[in-house]
């Protein structure tokens, strides 16, 4: 075992190169060069991990001897003090067998006829969104105008939210998703959301639909849990999503080739989709700490010592891809890490890329001249976000 006691610490990376609005932080692809696995100083004092090559990070998401409880760990961007237990609903945050009851009960809720029945309705909320884009005329918000109220529509139509009751709840969602929202604005509209939520269980309770909150209500979930849930999904399939659209269409445009790529050829969406995931990874960051002493690749992390996952870093290991920091569309980017792995490997990972497959392709044959409507370096990055991506992106087109 290393003994790194006169070594002093790193500190979380944190500052994307400059004009590299895809890359991450430089020092963590020397970190993983250097030392997959390094030991870490955070921001409240504690001693931890941090890991950036892939096999590590890879190894740690499938290992139950650490646990994603957040409530025992250290947070690795700030000093916030004592992290709460997970919200009720939050998968993310639980152990088995308490995260395994959940887990259970929704992986049979996202079946292969829901996800194709799903599949028909993101073609026609796309079309609509983008006949909405055309009427207006460029100059448009892709997040406001496209990539935010998709995903919205379509965790309704998970959930069965109502048509009547949409419009509301696109409100509160835009309000908690807008950097401009002041803290009070943030308040009420998680407070509508969460009372919004419990009157929606009350609702399939006494007359279930055809969704999966109606199915959800046979089980043993409490109402307290089932409203706990689908706010959980919400948050779970939005921000990822809205994200993934917006970053990935800034990320074609700045890439023509490959955007000619995707162009000239619509069957290469399902592959350039899993690329965008990998060299964009939005959810930049995991965390875990370790139940008890695990040894791996001749470290030593001890019991009660929390491990940052680098994610984005690990999708860039030269030892798992070949030249990671290119965008190419071509390549099979199977083993990415960007839905995570593991027990908690996303739930939603099948709808999030049925919405990706539909959406970008739809977007770019409507409008066949689109473009930044800013310079690149104008773009509002989401720097300081657990979710990565970018606040707004301005676009224009030639109008027929
Ligand atoms: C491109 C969009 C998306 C990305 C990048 C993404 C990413 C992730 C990642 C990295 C995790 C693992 C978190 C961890 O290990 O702590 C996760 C978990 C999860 N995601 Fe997604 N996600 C996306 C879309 C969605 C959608 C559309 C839904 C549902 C409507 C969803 C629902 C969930 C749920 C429920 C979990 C928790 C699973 C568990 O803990 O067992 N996600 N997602």
């Amino acid at each position: 075992m290393r003994n790194e006691a006169s070594t002093p610490l790193p500190a979380m990376p944190v500052t994307r190169p400059a004009g590299c609005p895809f890359d991450p932080p430089a020092e963590l692809a020397q970190l993983r060069e250097q030392q997959p696995l390094t030991r870490m100083r955070y921001p409240d004092g504690h001693v931890g991990w941090l890991a950036t090559g892939h096999s590590v990070v890879r190894a740690i998401f499938a290992d139950p001897r650490f646990s994603s409880r957040y409530e025992l760990m250290h947070y690795p961007f700030a000093d916030v003090g004592e992290l709460p237990p997970a919200p009720v609903g939050d998968l993310t945050g639980m152990d088995a067998p308490e995260h395994t009851r959940y887990r259970k009960l929704l992986t049979g809720k996202f079946t292969v006829r829901r996800m194709r029945e799903l599949t028909a309705r993101v073609e026609q909320i796309t079309a609509e969104h983008l006949d909405a884009m055309e009427r207006q005329g460029p100059t448009v918000d892709l997040v406001e105008a496209y990539a935010r109220p998709v995903p919205a529509l379509m965790i309704c139509e998970l959930l069965g939210v109502p048509y009547a009751d949409r419009e509301v709840f696109q409100r509160h969602t835009a309000t908690l998703a807008n950097q401009s929202s002041t803290k009070d604005d943030v308040l009420a509209a998680m407070t509508a959301l969460q009372e919004y939520l419990h009157e929606l269980v009350a609702a399939k309770r006494a007359e279930p639909t055809d969704d999966l909150l109606s199915d959800l209500t046979t089980s043993d979930l409490t109402d307290e849990e089932l409203a706990g849930v689908g706010g959980f999904l919400l948050g779970a399939g939005l921000d990822t999503t809205t994200n993934m659209l917006a970053h990935g269409t800034f990320a074609l445009l700045s890439n023509p080739d490959q955007l000619a790529a995707l162009r000239a050829d619509p069957g290469l969406a399902d592959q350039a989709v899993e690329e965008l995931m990998r060299y964009l990874t939005i959810a930049h960051t995991g965390a875990k700490s370790a139940l008890e002493d695990v040894e791996l690749g001749g470290r030593l992390i001890k019991a009660g010592e929390t491990v940052t996952l680098s994610i984005e870093t690990a999708n860039r290991d030269p030892e798992r891809f070949t030249d990671p920091d290119t965008l190419d569309l071509r390549r099979r980017a199977i083993g990415h890490l960007g839905f995570g792995h593991g027990i908690h490997q996303c739930l939603g990972q099948q709808l999030a890329r049925v919405e990706m497959r539909v959406a970008f392709p739809a977007l770019f044959t409507r409008f066949p001249t689109l473009r930044l409507a800013v310079p690149p370096e104008d773009v509002p990055l989401r720097t300081d976000m657990n979710i990565y991506g970018v606040h707004r992106l301005p676009v224009t087109w030639d109008e027929e």
